[in-house]
């Protein structure tokens, strides 16, 4: 039987001729794309899927409120997170650097939930489901990215690849790659004698990101000659090609202080083109010397030697090999006496080469030359080595490859995935939490992505790993990086009091910032405080009637200052922010009495202009004009709908107030602009 879909589809198709099904057909084709096909349209879409405005709710009791906190900067939120991220939507949207997740790994065994109901491994739409799911939270996600901001996605071997060609299709043209932990030192029974001890980290970043690296030591900077520029490092003057791939840099080079000459390495001609030898090659055609001149895209070796960027090692007469004819030159090839490199050991000059009789009766130099990197040429910051993509244990020992460590990647290191489980017991005294992952992955990963003001996001913040690794990061460097924890509760049919959000997440935060097993705490000053904010789902209609001053407070201030408040004002009026002639305040209410105080509070705040969200803007800009306050005026009901997907259509439709000029104050009088 065809579905409802298919049947509409059919009866289409019966009007239509064969050009035009033709038609259709190749446009069909011509429509297909690389990438992940899933079933959206047969699964039920996110219930909420647009249908509300989300408002948070400040809940004091469930907030980590020590004395000395003025206003919370790190967020906890409460719910799904398809909610919390369409709050996020409206109040964060290009303001979050660092995204981290750690999303359920779909494996069948009840590791998630989804529209309240576990998704097991029979569940027939089990990965579509999963994909739409993430699809729908990770859609969101993408607009709370700075430009040059960056997500991490934890991922089993298993969903690897379903999950890449999803962030492909989210993030197109943004991955930039991925890391590979070992989660685990023992096997696991797997039927072919296979065992997984290995995730990934997926890694999509927006242009402007860069992995912090790691500062190149200055050691390989030194100074045998006495440079008066200060230390350099020797770079190679050679690049992999042999004189028949490229003769035109195949050139002898001879010091000018010296005399000395240097042949070429035949099998590693120089980087560095010849003016000398362009001359020679165009002879006496001046103007294909100019444009063979113009074309270098760097200094001619005579450029670097007359900069004195080359280096030509110590070399007595004594070392200097000289050849009185092309007789004794070959003889002594043949025999093996020749010029040889002094690390190779291999021959420098052979009977192969053109141009031997070039070096009868010169002096031939011992050492090899160098290009000299003054280490003032360039930044310290741009002296980085970069983040390697593997992540090694604790204590695994990571031999360098090369003989300059300097120049291997930063290397991540990461507790196994068992570790996690007993920092999580430490804090919470039991066995509170499945899965957790290491802090020591999460704080690497941290310590590499994020700039010390940061605001780091995890949307499925579990256990509340990432909050923890956030304030631990900042106490060994000193950051002020900020997290937003958004979890769910965990609740179903079966369990509907369980609060994984509060009970697990919140409390081992509140645990690690008071001082647990004897660790001391953080202090207010170094992130110890948290908003615990649970979600109000309210219909766009309905915003301007059930929409609370708490909530519009809440709100205003988690998109104003990117912080969320306990500033308990002792009147109507709150004061949300202020810049430095003007001052943003949220007047729920416009009676005779805060427009007395909206009046003062200029002067009182030393500011030219205030900025109000109110519930009659024009009307409180007439009443304040008359009082001489310049003041820009925004209705509460915008605030609260902008940015969230229905909020178009609930304005025109409810909230006409907000361009009106009528001036009645909320308790009933007349204002005088009226
Ligand atoms: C693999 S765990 C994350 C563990 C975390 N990284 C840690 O170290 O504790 C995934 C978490 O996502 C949560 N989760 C699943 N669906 C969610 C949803 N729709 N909204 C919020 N959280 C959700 C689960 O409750 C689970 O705690």
């Amino acid at each position: 039987m065809p579905t409802q879909n298919a049947a509409d589809l059919l009866k289409q198709f019966s009007n239509l001729n064969a050009p035009q099904l033709r038609r259709l057909l190749v446009e069909h084709l011509t429509k297909q794309k690389l990438g992940l096909y899933w079933e959206s349209n047969a699964i039920e879409r996110d219930e909420a899927l647009n249908a509300n405005v989300v408002l948070p709710r400040l809940v004091p009791e469930f907030s980590h409120t020590p004395e000395g906190t003025h206003f919370h900067q790190n967020l906890i939120i409460e719910g799904d997170n398809f909610d919390s991220l369409r709050l996020l939507r409206a109040t964060h949207a290009g303001k979050i650097r660092v995204i981290y997740i750690d999303p359920p790994y779909n494996t069948g065994n009840k590791d998630w939930v989804y529209n309240d109901k576990f998704v097991g491994a029979n569940d027939r739409w089990r990965h579509s489901q999963w994909l739409e799911f993430l699809y729908q939270r990770l859609t969101l996600a993408r607009e709370l990215l700075t430009s040059d901001g960056v997500i991490l996605v934890s991922i089993n071997d298993e969903n690897r690849s379903r999950l890449e060609l999803l962030l492909d299709e989210v993030f197109p043209g943004r991955r930039a790659g991925s890391l590979v932990w070992r989660t685990k030192d023992t096997g696991n029974d797997l039927s072919q004698r296979f065992s997984h001890v290995h995730e990934h980290v997926l890694v999509y970043a927006n242009a402007g990101f860069k992995f912090n690296g790691r500062a190149t030591g200055r050691s390989k900077f030194r100074n045998p000659d006495k440079d008066l520029r200060g230390d350099w490092s020797p770079q190679p003057l050679t690049k992999a090609h042999t004189y028949l791939e490229r003769e035109n840099t195949y050139y002898p080079i001879q010091d000018p202080d010296t005399g000395y000459w240097y042949p070429c390495d035949p099998n590693r001609v120089w980087a560095y083109a010849s003016e000398n030898e362009i001359r020679k090659r165009f002879k006496d055609d001046e103007l294909a010397i100019e444009a063979a001149l113009k074309g270098l895209r760097s200094d001619s070796i005579e450029q670097l030697i007359a900069k004195k960027l080359v280096y030509f090692p110590p070399c007595t007469a004594d070392d200097v090999i000289q050849f009185d004819s092309k007789e004794t030159l070959l003889e002594d090839i043949r025999a093996g006496r020749g010029p040889i490199l002094p690390k190779k050991k291999t021959p420098i000059l052979r009977e192969d080469l053109p141009d031997l009789d070039f070096w009868v009766g010169k002096p031939i130099a011992t050492g090899r030359p160098s290009r000299k990197e003054l280490w003032t040429a360039k930044p310290e910051s741009e002296r980085l080595a970069p983040l390697g993509s593997w992540i090694a244990g604790m204590n695994e020992q990571v031999i360098a490859l090369e003989e300059d460590e300097d120049d291997e990647p930063e290397v991540l290191r990461s507790a196994r995935g068992g570790v996690a489980t007993d920092e999580v017991k430490d804090v919470l005294g039991s066995k509170a939490f499945p899965y957790p992952k290491p802090l020591s992955l999460i704080k690497g990963l941290l310590a590499q992505a994020t700039q010390p003001n940061d605001i780091v996001l995890d949307f499925f913040a579990g256990s509340g790993t990432t909050g923890q690794a956030v304030l631990e990061l900042n106490a060994e460097d000193g950051g002020n990086r900020r997290f937003i924890m958004c979890s769910s509760t965990e609740s179903t049919a079966k369990e509907p009091d369980k609060n994984l959000c509060r009970d697990v997440c919140a409390e081992r935060l509140r645990r690690v910032m008071t001082g647990y097993s004897g660790k001391t705490g953080y202090s207010v000053a170094q992130g110890g405080e948290f908003a615990y904010l649970q979600l109000d789902k309210i219909e766009a209609a309905d915003v301007a009637f059930e929409a609370t001053p708490e909530h519009a407070k809440t709100l205003i201030l988690m998109r104003e200052t990117a912080s969320t408040g306990i500033l308990i004002a002792s009147t109507a009026i709150q004061i949300i922010a202020k810049g430095s002639d003007w001052l943003t305040v949220l007047c729920p209410e416009v009676t005779p009495l805060t427009l007395d105080e909206l009046a003062k509070l200029p002067a009182a705040h030393g500011v030219a202009r205030l900025a109000v969200f109110c519930p009659r803007p024009k009307a409180l800009a007439l009443l304040l004009a008359e009082r001489g306050v310049e003041a820009n005026t925004y209705s509460i009901t915008d605030a609260l709908l902008k940015g969230q997907v229905s909020s178009k259509k609930g304005a025109k439709v409810a909230f006409p107030d907000s361009q009106t000029s009528e001036t009645t104050l909320a308790d009933g009088s007349q204002g005088a602009a009226a």
